[in-house]
């Protein structure tokens, strides 16, 4: 692996991302029309949280021009314990994430980060993760992170008591490495739109339904459409539950140059300003987000 010069020393860009060129060890569908790619990069590997993301590029290719943006699925140690590599999931949209699918162990590919903030580390009470389509990668990590089974070197101060994984797709075959979250100590519960696994209908519905059920304090953390996570957002308001949402916004730099990101956040005095959700965020609080 080669170490390239980083394009992110732009002033008022505070951030310790690296740019690598990675090989890729290992990589395959694991859903339809979804993928999911393991890269050796230690440089960032070592460093990034849960809820934080990277941004992939084909190497040596001027077309597609621009990165995009992945969420961490998990990182993995070698024998000695040093986490050297990271995953991400992908859905075959467009002409990078096409040609991706055409690389093989062994190949390489470009990508910088860790990016963005993440998740905090995990709330005490009932943590709830709802996640649609391939929303749910960034939750891995911050499952096995609030279950005590991963350390990402910062100190965790709470763990959630009960743990709770609401996954919706449209059908059973878009199910995405939904088994590696069926993990001792998390209720997975599933939705989906025909009914071909799990509860027939809305990820919102089994939400609601563990709302509804629990009388202590909850925390919701949500990712997928943005429709999906308005709704998830009126329901958290609804019930006066804490809610972190992770925006999938497209990008084009990653690190805070462009102003392809920008969402629309509530100030204090009643206004609104632009804020990047490469930098800011992705992850945001679901009242502060102007949805409409
Ligand atoms: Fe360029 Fe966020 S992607 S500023």
């Amino acid at each position: 692996m080669s170490v390239c010069v980083p394009p992110l020393g732009l002033p008022g860009v505070v951030t310790t991302a690296r740019q690598v060129r990675a090989r890729i060890t290992a990589h395959g569908p694991m859903a339809t029309n979804t993928w999911r790619m393991r890269i050796h990069a230690p440089e960032i590997a070592g460093q990034i949280l849960p809820g934080q993301f990277f941004m992939v590029k084909a190497p040596d290719r001027s077309d597609p021009l621009l990165g995009r943006p992945f969420a961490l699925f998990e990182t993995y140690a070698d024998a000695s314990g040093n986490v050297t590599e990271l995953d991400f999931g992908y859905i075959v949209v467009g002409k990078l994430t096409s040609l991706l699918t055409s690389l093989k162990v062994g190949d390489e590919v470009e990508l910088w980060g860790p990016l963005g903030n993440g998740f905090p580390p995990p709330p005490a009470g009932h943590l709830v993760v709802v996640a649609g389509g391939i929303g749910q990668t960034p939750f891995l990590s911050v499952l096995h992170e609030a279950l005590g089974q991963r350390n990402y070197g910062r100190p965790v101060e709470t763990r959630p008591d009960k743990l709770t994984f609401c996954y919706g797709v449209r059908s059973a075959s878009y199910l995405a490495g939904v088994e590696d979250f069926r993990l001792p100590g998390v209720d997975v519960r599933i939705a989906t739109d025909d009914g071909t696994a799990g509860r027939k209908g809305y990820v919102t519905q089994l939400l609601d339904e563990v709302l509804k059920a629990e009388s202590g304090p909850v925390t919701v953390y949500c990712c997928g459409p943005e429709p999906m996570l308005h709704a998830v957002a009126k329901l958290t308001a609804a019930a006066s539950v804490p809610c972190l949402v992770s925006l999938e916004t497209p990008m084009a730099c990653g690190f805070g140059a462009c102003f392809s990101c920008v969402t629309r956040v509530k100030q204090e005095d009643g206004a609104w300003d632009y804020r990047r959700v490469c930098v800011e965020g992705p992850v945001f609080t679901a009242d502060e987000l102007i949805w409409d």
